[in-house]
């Protein structure tokens, strides 16, 4: 029997693992892939039935208020996918490798993805880059540590480019891209993800690589969708790109929340006796 999720009602409790998404993919079923930083929303996530849940290091911005991905630590990126970890039963989860812990250094990458795979029970890695980072790949899958790579636009170098604007415009561009695509696949990573690039070139990568390809901000040709948790649910007003779709207004409905509680509170509302002991 299928569900409304697509797939049988037994798919939809069997646990996923990159094997499973490479089915997917060869079936024609669309991959569902969002962030999450903790427990609770990874639980809140897995039960809706996500099929992978991205530990991103966006959890920079929307978690410790910073203005890039570049500050966010190890060790930070380690506590947030061991919290994710215990809330998910199902999804595979996937963990970014920080800024500064695999790239130009091989052995560093290692030790930095089996951290992340002892500390955190994580099932896996993000790294963004193409053949620049391809040594580091190699020696982290040599581990039995699968990789997905990350292609276009990729926030860790954001002070080489300067800016977050649609990558691979130039048809230079679109062949580099193009090519270090071929290059993870052939490297042995499971899936790809490509960030806010034209959704003709995405569909063209993904139409040519036999990996899953999850796009954000790349159109609809892809095999997956990925977005930020806290940005489709509206709770991050200032963020607003074209790729975007709000599914919820949290901001306005924590906000609204928090004032009676405070209004509460402060006329002597809040506890009644029901609420006392
Ligand atoms: O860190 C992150 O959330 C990501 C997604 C935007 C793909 O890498």
């Amino acid at each position: 029997m299928s569900t409304e999720h697509g797939g049988s009602a037994d798919d939809r409790k069997r646990k996923v693992t990159t094997a499973r998404l490479s089915e997917m993919k060869a079936r024609g079923e669309k991959i569902a892939m969002l962030t999450a930083y903790d427990y609770s929303f990874a639980r809140i996530l897995d039960e809706a039935g996500v099929d992978a849940v991205l530990v991103g290091d966006s959890a920079s911005n929307v978690v410790h208020g910073h203005e890039t991905t570049v500050p966010i630590t190890l060790d930070q990126m380690i506590d947030h996918a061991s919290a994710v970890v215990r809330g998910v039963e199902r999804a595979l989860v996937i963990v970014d490798m920080p800024f500064g812990s695999y790239q130009g250094d091989s052995k560093l990458a290692l030790q930095s993805a089996v951290r992340i795979m002892k500390e955190s029970g994580a099932h896996c890695v993000k790294m963004e880059g193409g053949e620049f980072i391809v040594e580091s790949i190699k020696r982290i899958l040599s581990a039995g540590i699968p990789v997905m790579g990350h292609l276009g636009l990729t926030p860790q170098s954001i002070y080489k480019f300067g800016t977050y604007v649609v990558r691979a415009t130039s048809e230079d561009e679109a062949e580099q891209l193009m090519r270090d695509a071929m290059l993870l696949q052939e490297t042995g990573c499971f899936g790809l993800v490509l960030e806010k690039i034209p959704s003709q070139l995405a569909a063209r990568v993904a139409k040519s690589l036999t990996i899953p390809v999850i796009g954000i901000g790349a159109g609809a040709g892809v095999d997956g969708q990925v977005l930020v948790t806290h940005d489709m649910l509206g709770i991050n007003q200032e963020f607003s790109p074209r790729f975007l779709r709000h599914y919820a207004k949290l901001h306005d409905v924590m906000n609204g929340a928090f004032k009676q509680y405070i209004k509460d509170v402060k006329s002597g509302g809040f506890p009644n006796k029901d609420e006392s002991y």
